[in-house]
């Protein structure tokens, strides 16, 4: 098949990351679409990074040398943490993260350049959102904060209401009050909480969904290097995979289901950690 007639492979956590595959529907509609969650190892906020990246990896191999994708986007921002400076490094083929298009979008629109970045342990405690931004404005003013009950709350079908209220008052009080005024959501269960998010930070605050800023990203990219879909070939095809289907949140994904307008999403399981490796080697 003609190179860039291929699909692009999108990988997450879980299934969370549909929130990325609907900015790429939106705006690379023609395109082939893999996209695999890893819900035998969901959730990754919490744990070490370096496992992390050895999940990010296989996956990666298995989309190259199993599905043929032309390009990867790593839809985690947990994952893109961990793993993609080591991921670009060692495959040959163009790797997006969630991380760089989102840190130069709140720099370029943040007008006092207090910025804060919300996302999980994993994502907050690796700096790797504080560092991309600090590399485009060493004097902005950073507040992170890592909001790990969010995706708890997401993933049992929670978007609104007194409990998920009551969790962005704790969690964004201390953003509002260091009175910065743009907010990154730096995971992707987050977007599906915008309302509230935007109503407790207030008029003033800019909401930045990464996933977008990450989708022009790959469209200009592709663009640039003749990697985008030939518009003459067959209607797009998105294929849903995950590594556990038992472990998938059913109410999350009737959610996502309608948050992608799709009549039916329907994913197939293909473990490729049949052969888990022995983590305690890697570390
Ligand atoms: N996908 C993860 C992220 O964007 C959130 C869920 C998880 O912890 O795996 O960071």
């Amino acid at each position: 098949m003609e190179d860039s007639n291929r699909a692009i492979g999108l990988l997450d956590s879980g299934v969370g990351g549909l929130t990325v595959a609907r900015e790429i529907f939106k705006l690379l509609p023609e395109e082939d679409i893999i996209y695999y969650g890893d819900t035998l190892h969901l959730p990754y906020g919490p744990k070490d990074l370096n496992l992390v990246r050895e999940y990010v990896e296989k996956i990666i191999n298995y989309l190259i040398t199993e599905k043929n994708v032309k390009a990867v986007v790593i839809a985690c921002n947990t994952a893109t943490s961990a793993a993609l400076d080591y991921v670009q490094n060692k495959f040959d083929i163009p790797i997006f993260g969630m991380i760089k298009s989102a840190a130069a979008k709140a720099v370029k629109i943040s007008s006092s350049q207090k910025i804060a970045v919300i996302g999980t342990e994993g994502t907050v405690n690796s700096r790797a959102y504080q560092e991309a931004i600090l590399k485009l404005n060493s004097e902005a003013g950073l507040f992170a904060e890592a909001c790990p009950e969010f995706v708890d709350l997401v993933e049992e079908g929670k978007f609104d209401g007194p409990e998920v209220k009551k969790t962005a008052k704790k969690y964004l009080q201390p953003l509002k009050e260091a009175e910065v005024d743009s907010l990154i959501l730096g995971c992707t269960h987050f977007p599906y909480l915008s309302p509230v998010l935007a109503e407790i930070m207030g008029a003033e605050v800019t909401l930045i969904n990464p996933a977008h800023e990450m989708a022009v990203e790959v469209k200009e990219t592709l663009n640039k290097i003749g990697l985008l879909k030939n518009k003459a070939a067959a209607e797009a095809e998105h294929k849903f995979i995950v590594s556990d289907q038992s472990r998938i949140s059913r109410r999350f994904l009737e959610h996502g289901r309608r948050f992608l307008g799709l009549e039916v999403l329907e994913f197939k399981e293909e473990n490729i950690f049949s052969q888990e490796f022995n983590w305690e080697e890697i570390i």
